[in-house]
């Protein structure tokens, strides 16, 4: 990460930077093709004035990176979402910094919370596996209706719905402090098998949306995965 990137607590004074991250949210999805929980800039500004997100920035204010933080189930889970960074500085190791400090903070703030993530992309889930986070089945996240509700502008909801929500086109990702294990192996198996993983969830996407063409129903599986390759095996 370039040196002089600031990475911490966002707070009330930051919310002048909110528009700027929402339009890159939106036009990074848009760049990516793929599916996001759309958030408005007054969303984003409560969430820095509730000190619930991290932010990355340069001395000059120049605006770097941010993250949010989601409570659901009155506190029994975390969600560490809207993940950004700007596109020219970009993997340089800022988002793994924001992750760091934004699992930190989830931590500190709700220390018995489960924490988790959905995500389409590779980056995300090598930090994720790096901070400790298993892959799992969709049924063993938040049920809270508020929380899917936020799944409806993303472009992929019919096929969400069309599953049950037990599956989509996101890879549900989760730390549980009770049931803790040393990241390491994870991560390294992760970091040796990452091309395969990425071919999987390529075929797992496929297979959703030759599904939901043909209009099938379909099961997306209720137990816990063993590992990795199990996990994309289980669609
Ligand atoms: C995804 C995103 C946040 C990554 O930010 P970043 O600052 O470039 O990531 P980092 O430099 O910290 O890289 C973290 C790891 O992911 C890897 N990585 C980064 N971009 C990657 C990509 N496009 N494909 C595969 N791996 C990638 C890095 O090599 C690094 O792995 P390593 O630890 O093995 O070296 C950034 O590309 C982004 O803002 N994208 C658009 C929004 C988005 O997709 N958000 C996630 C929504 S869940």
């Amino acid at each position: 990460m370039e040196s002089n990137i600031i990475v911490r607590v966002a707070n009330g004074g930051d919310t002048h930077y909110a528009q700027t991250i929402t339009d890159e949210m939106e036009s990074s999805a848009k760049a990516r093709g793929t599916g996001i929980a759309k958030r408005s800039p007054e969303y984003v500004a409560k969430k820095m004035e509730e000190g619930k997100a991290v932010i990355a920035v340069l001395p000059d204010g120049t605006w770097v990176g941010f993250c949010y933080i989601e409570v659901w189930g009155h506190e029994e889970f975390v969600a560490n979402s809207g993940l950004i960074v700007s596109p020219e500085y970009r993997k340089t190791g800022v988002a793994k910094q924001i992750k760091q400090t934004i699992f930190n903070l989830s931590r500190e703030r709700y220390p018995e919370a489960k924490i988790f993530g959905l995500t389409t992309g590779l980056a995300v889930m090598k930090i994720n596996s790096d901070l400790g986070y298993e892959p799992v089945t969709y049924s063993e996240l938040t049920d809270d209706e508020e929380f899917w509700a936020g799944c409806k502008s993303c472009v992929n909801y019919d096929i969400l719905m069309s599953k049950d929500r037990k599956n989509c086109m996101c890879t549900a990702m989760l730390y549980d402090p009770k049931d803790h294990y040393e990241p390491k192996e994870t991560s390294e198996e992760f970091k040796q098998n990452s091309k395969l993983y990425e071919r999987f969830m390529k075929i797992k996407q496929s297979k959703l949306l030759t599904i939901f063409r043909k209009k099938e129903s379909g099961n997306g599986g209720a137990a816990k995965p063993k590992s990795l390759f199990h996990y994309f095996f289980s669609f």
